[in-house]
């Protein structure tokens, strides 16, 4: 098969969901189709429950084992497919805002009953404003919902999306009688029974043959046609282009649990989802059919198991080929690195390969190379764009607990920061150690792998700050930011690029700051560049 057959071949993409929507279960019926797994089950869930730190820590360490769950990849119709998982607990949000810079499209879904909850809300702007293809999946129609019309005004509105049903339920929860399929022109009758695999559709080519009372009977073929009649003068046609100019969104209905709806995604998605896309680095464009590599790292990974500190990090192939025991230039440390035993990953296991190519992730051993967002080329000097580290939340001190292993937790938080797990920030008056946070679960996982993975201790105290804004004077030189600076010592630091940064204590601060030192201007992102 040639470079450009290979690269036409593959589809990467991530699943999106709040909590509880149906995000494991819909991918575990994705690799059945797939062959890819033999039985349902099989998909270990990312989930973590209301507050139980020990279910992290536990899921943790099996896939700090099988870290072959960051990446699923399957065959379908001969599409190498590669489903990159997200975090869908909003503590893990940035972990997923950064795969997200690595996915080509993503799948949406979305709870019949619940509608549009606030994770996926925040999801989507981000996949919204990247102008990432998206399709929406609702789930769980075999239980009472919402309607199905008031629920596409519901993404409309609070996703800020423009839709158009490919398939429409007949009925819902207990009158759930299957689906119509728009894109096909066919129905899938339901039969509620979970243990199926592959079910039997019936072609329908005309609503108005007499077939579809036959069917479904008579009442709900009436109400179908309706539905249909009213979907085609409401909602835009479907237009290929368009969504993948992320201005369409095509939705579909089903229910993963019974695995109902999910062919009929899955046949529109490989028809439809984007091959590797181009990326942009701060030099130029990149386009996937180069012939020299690229790639990026935008998760890594660490090995929980304490006797191998190793860790993964995960590079996405952006354009040419990831070959084994090649050496490519590792941008941000000017040294050239060769990897004996890249990975691949094939349904839930992973395995060394000889060559990757572009949408592939490739998984590296890495002991301590690696940052969140570092490049790989075979020597042109560019980085790629679009991993930034958002503001934290929640700032504490972090305090050394034991004297004796100082070392062992400097290089603890060194490396967790690495990883992305948090932000650290230090105190220009004093350099006390700060660290930021998306969500207050972070601190205890934290404190936990510091203990059990560096046999270091930590205790943490209240920073009073509610935002981190990266500072960036008009003019370094003028009294303007020299005043700033003596007025705000206290709440000044830097982050691990070295960038200062402001870590204020509330809105109106951020405000005061602004009105008083207009030349000295404050951003919320760090690539503020
Ligand atoms: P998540 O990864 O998005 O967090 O969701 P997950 O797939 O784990 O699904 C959350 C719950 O919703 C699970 O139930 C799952 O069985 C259920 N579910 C998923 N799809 C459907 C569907 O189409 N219909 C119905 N009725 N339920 C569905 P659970 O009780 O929380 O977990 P479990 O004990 O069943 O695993």
């Amino acid at each position: 098969m040639s470079f450009n057959e290979e690269i036409a071949k593959r589809r990467t993409f991530g699943i999106i969901a709040h909590p509880d929507a149906g995000k494991t279960t819909l991918t575990e019926k994705l690799l059945l189709f797939g062959g890819a797994i033999q039985e349902a089950g099989a998909v270990k869930s990312n989930k973590i429950k209301k507050g139980a730190t020990s279910d992290f820590m536990e899921i943790e360490r099996q896939r700090g084992i099988s870290v072959a769950t960051s990446v699923l990849a399957f065959i379908y119709k001969d599409k190498k497919i590669n489903i990159l998982d997200t975090p869908g607990h909003k503590d893990f949000a940035e972990d997923t805002f950064r795969t997200l810079t690595a996915v080509d499209s993503v799948i949406v879904v979305v709870d019949v009953a619940k509608g549009v909850e606030e994770q996926t809300e925040k999801l989507v702007e981000v996949c919204r404003m990247r102008k990432i293809p998206m399709i929406v999946f609702i789930n769980k129609l075999d239980r009472e919902g919402k309607d199905a019309f008031d629920l596409m005004d519901e993404v409309e509105q609070k996703l800020k999306l423009r839709v158009t049903p490919l398939s429409f339920p007949i009925g819902m929860g207990y009158d759930f009688k299957g689906i119509y399929n728009i894109w096909e022109k066919n129905i899938n009758l339901f039969e509620g029974d979970s243990r199926k695999n592959i079910e039997e559709t019936i072609a329908i080519s005309d609503l108005d043959s007499p077939q579809l009372e036959e069917i479904i009977g008579s009442k709900p073929a009436n109400t179908l046609r309706e539905e249909l009649e009213l979907i085609h003068e409401v909602y835009p046609q479907f237009n290929k282009e368009e969504y993948l100019a992320g201005d369409l969104q095509p939705v579909f209905f089903g229910s993963a649990l019974n695995n109902f709806g999910v062919r009929e995604l899955l046949d529109c998605f490989v028809d439809i989802a984007p091959t590797p896309r181009a990326k942009e680095s701060d030099t130029r464009l990149v386009q996937p059919d180069e012939e020299k590599l690229s790639g990026f790292v935008f998760k890594i990974h660490a090995n929980m198991d304490p006797k191998h500190r190793d860790r993964i990090a995960f590079v996405k192939v952006v354009s040419g080929t990831f070959e084994r025991n090649k050496p490519y230039l590792h941008v941000r440390l000017g040294k050239n690195l060769k990897f004996s035993s890249p990975n691949a990953f094939f349904a839930e296991k992973k395995e060394i390969v000889d060559i990757s190519y572009p949408g592939d992730i490739v998984g590296l051993h890495d002991t301590g190379n690696f940052k969140i967002g570092d490049t790989l080329t075979e020597g042109e000097l560019m980085n790629f764009k679009g991993i930034p580290s958002f503001s934290p939340e929640h700032f504490r001190y972090i305090n050394n607990a034991d004297p004796l292993k100082a070392k062992q937790l400097e290089k603890g938080i060194d490396q967790l920061m690495d990883e992305g797990v948090a932000q650290l920030f230090t105190l220009e008056m004093n350099g006390r150690k700060i660290i930021g946070t998306v969500g207050a679960l972070q601190y205890e996982v934290i404190q936990y792998r510091l203990e059990h993975e560096y046999g270091a201790k930590c205790t943490y105290e209240n920073f009073p700050a509610f935002k981190a804004c990266w500072v960036k004077p008009k003019d370094p030189k003028n009294t303007e930011f020299a005043e700033f600076k003596r007025v705000k010592q206290k709440f000044l630091g830097h982050d691990k690029y070295g960038q200062l940064v402001f870590l204020a204590d509330s809105d109106f601060s951020i405000q005061m700051t602004q009105q008083k030192y207009p030349s000295v201007e404050l951003f919320f992102t760090s690539d503020y560049q």
